[in-house]
């Protein structure tokens, strides 16, 4: 089974809990979740106005690559 997700953050949410800060994930790429491992980073050039998806080696896809005919409105 496959499953996409729509992730609009680009980094991670801190949460201090006793006292300790931890960073949980708020990009859907990180290989340790629910803690952020830095690969938010991957998403900081996204292009304004596109859905990129990632596959399993965290590298970068448009949506319009796999499916051409789809117009993506400007926001
Ligand atoms: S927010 Fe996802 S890896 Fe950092």
């Amino acid at each position: 089974m496959t499953r996409l997700v729509m992730r609009t953050r680009s980094k991670p949410y801190p949460v201090t809990i006793g006292g300790e800060t931890k960073f949980i994930c708020g990009c859907g790429l990180s290989a340790t979740q629910p803690f952020c491992d830095g690969t938010h980073k991957q998403t900081r050039d996204e292009k304004e106005g596109t859905i990129c998806w990632y596959d399993a080696d965290v590298g970068r896809n448009e949506v319009a690559d796999a499916f051409p005919n789809i117009r993506i409105p400007s926001e």
